[in-house]
């Protein structure tokens, strides 16, 4: 059957096209548990995208924008409820908790999928269940993986279109019995008959659940971000990780860039930031005007994943075709580029609107608009936001846009081989204490830093913001397995590279976030952080000059290229110190993650620890 209002085809059983049996019968299956009104076959046309957001407009979950200032774009407001991941809803149910770790929640599998069959029993009830095949990876390419996600959220199915590559050839490439993870996802809102719908549906009871033996997504509650567009950290991060794991590579929570000197040398460099930390920024910097002659190009903005080559270097590809970005801070003085790709063809959640149907946040422009609606469908003034505190965008707003728009898209972002990894930059948002850049004397204190990383909270994740906590490697909430193992399994890595007789990339911690007396940031950030890469990569040519400090090797105020910036010794100092005191304590803290972690800890990160501390007393 053809329906008209819904087109594509609309049936239980599958589109001829479909040769994929087990796909078919377990869309069924699904189908029988969550008692959809109607299946929707996803194609992934424009014509599909387009009569998508047109329902949803009529339904008042999307606004359209003003199609002369930001064509083909729209506003999505959440519930208020809804804006942000749950990690305390997030589980890892591996068989055995132990393979979960301690920083995972874990309930035992049959247990939670008992709740689940409870949760999911009837809960697509008076909705459509659409059926989004996608690619993590270039269609067909070796290194690509592949999802079908079932959702009952066409908010779900717009922006899965513009982050993976989503459609009709996902069919093609499966073929009669291809791999693929299989997501589910519903917003948990049935509607009875007759019941009206409400713009923004989902549940206070959320479960982001992972099944990493059986590679399997069951996400119930939410229709936001991460918690919903189930290809992104579920899949990209907690699931490939596990697999990376097993195969011998790494899925990391990492941007990708390419850095291009003045004399025409190309490096790339992949960047872990917890969330809301500078991934998006760092990812599309563009070099100050003292600096002109460097490039920047932009391969991946938030996941990568990255596999050893017979050459023993490190080959990293985006296995995304979006950005999933957070608006609030995004200007055209910040991130000119960011702002390039919004022209057109997005989607933005949780900003608010202007009186012209445009977007804003804050950020966005210095003065601020005299009137919006904020992203709660209130009014909102300047005046009335000093009184009350009121923000027009929710923090953690986001827009969500196609990365072929990007200005600074790499011209290898799309090439299946990958790019070549030259050093890896861990970075966490820390007020003191971490200095601007430290380099790591090997790969081992490198694995220790990025171990050890602390940050604060953000807004990325439902809880309490600003608080420091440790976030290994940035993958936290994302590590899909034990966290003992995977400092092992970087370990390993290194040690596999090593024996091919590779150099390894090198490995820094950076902080641009240290905050003076002020209480403001000390370092300009954003663009002159190409500053800070100038010289990583000098040190990766072997030409930059640092001085060895406990921690590893940092730079003077005239190891660094200040053209064009007026940056004093003194400034540069508040970035770059190494407190005793602050980094005796930090060393408590490591030593306390290092205590929940001790079960499987390598014994490699315990000495270098050791090694530390005799540094520092010395
Ligand atoms: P996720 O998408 O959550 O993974 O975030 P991200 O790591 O991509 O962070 P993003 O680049 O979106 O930046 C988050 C916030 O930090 C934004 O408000 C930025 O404006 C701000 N920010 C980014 N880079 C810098 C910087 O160098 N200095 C300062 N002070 N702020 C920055
Ligand atoms: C993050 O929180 O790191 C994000 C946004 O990139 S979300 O897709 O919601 O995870
Ligand atoms: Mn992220």
């Amino acid at each position: 059957m053809n329906h008209p209002a819904f087109g594509g085809q609309v049936t239980l059983e599958a589109p001829a096209y479909i040769k994929h049996r087990r796909l078919i019968d377990w869309v069924q299956h699904v189908a029988a548990l969550t008692k959809p009104e109607r299946i929707v076959w996803c194609d992934g046309s424009q014509e599909e995208y387009d009569r998508l957001c047109a329902q949803m407009v009529a339904a008042g979950t999307l606004k359209k924008l003003n199609q002369a200032l930001r064509p083909n774009s729209y506003l999505a407001c959440s519930d208020p409820s809804d804006v942000a991941r749950v990690e305390d809803r997030t589980f890892i149910c591996a068989k055995h908790r132990e393979d979960a770790g301690p920083t995972n929640n874990w309930i035992e599998p049959a247990e939670m999928r008992a709740t689940l069959d409870g949760l999911f029993d009837g809960s697509m009830r008076g909705r459509t269940m659409y059926v989004v095949p996608f690619s993590m990876g270039p269609l067909g390419s070796p290194i690509a993986h592949i999802g079908v996600e079932l959702t009952d959220s066409p908010y779900v199915v717009t922006n899965m279109r513009i982050m993976t590559r989503m459609g009709r050839k996902v069919y093609d490439v499966l073929g009669e019995d291809g791999e693929f993870v299989p997501c589910v996802h519903s917003v948990g809102a049935p509607l009875a008959a007759g019941q009206a719908d409400v713009s923004w549906p989902c549940n206070p009871t959320k479960y982001i659940v992972h099944f990493p033996e059986s590679r399997e997504i069951w996400s119930f509650g939410s229709g936001y971000g991460g918690n919903a567009l189930l290809g992104k950290k579920c899949f990209a991060l907690r699931i490939a990780s596990t697999m990376g794991r097993a195969e011998g590579w790494l899925a990391e929570h990492m941007l990708i860039l390419g850095v291009t000197s003045p004399e025409g040398r190309k490096y790339h460099v992949a960047a872990a930031f917890p969330s809301a930390c500078g991934k998006t920024n760092f990812a599309m910097l563009i070099p100050p005007a003292g600096m002109s002659g460097w490039s920047i190009s932009t391969i991946g903005d938030d996941i990568a994943w990255i596999k050893p080559g017979k050459d023993g270097r490190l080959y990293a590809i985006n296995p995304e075709a979006g950005y999933f970005g957070v608006a609030p801070g995004t200007s055209e003085k910040t991130n000119y580029n960011a702002m390039a790709t919004l022209k057109e063809n997005v989607i933005f959640t949780n900003v608010a609107l202007t009186d012209d149907g445009d977007v804003w946040w804050e950020g966005m422009t210095d003065a601020p608009p005299a009137h919006l609606i904020d992203w709660q469908g209130q009014d909102w003034t300047p005046a009335i936001a000093k009184e009350t505190g009121r923000k027009a965008a929710h923090p953690n707003a986001r827009f969500t846009a196609p990365a072929s728009q990007c200005p600074s898209i790499d011209v290898d972002w799309e090439n299946p081989a990958g790019v070549a990894i030259d050093a890896f930059i861990f970075g966490g948002r820390r007020s003191t204490t971490v200095p601007l850049v430290t380099e790591a004397r090997n790969w081992v204190e490198g694995v220790y830093m990025a171990a050890t990383m602390g940050s604060e909270t953000t807004a990325a994740a439902v809880g309490q913001q600003g608080v420091v906590r440790r976030d290994p490697f940035a993958m936290l909430p994302f590590c899909g397995y034990n966290m003992s193992d995977y400092f092992g399994h970087w370990l390993a890595v290194g040690d596999k590279l090593e024996a091919l007789g590779a150099k390894l990339p090198k490995i820094f911690c950076v902080n641009w976030f240290r905050k003076g007396a002020d209480g403001k940031f000390v370092w300009p950030g954003f663009g002159e952080n190409m500053r800070v890469l100038r010289w990583m990569i000098g040190r990766v040519e072997a030409r930059a000059v640092g001085v060895d400090h406990a921690f590893g090797v940092s730079p003077r105020y005239e190891d660094i290229d200040w053209q064009g910036l007026d940056f004093t010794r003194e400034q540069f100092e508040e970035v770059i110190s190494v407190d005793d005191a602050a980094w005796r304590k930090e060393l408590v803290l490591h030593g306390e993650l290092f205590e929940t972690l001790r079960h499987r800890l390598p014994d490699a990160l315990t000495q270098t620890k050791t090694a530390f501390e005799g540094r520092l007393r010395a």
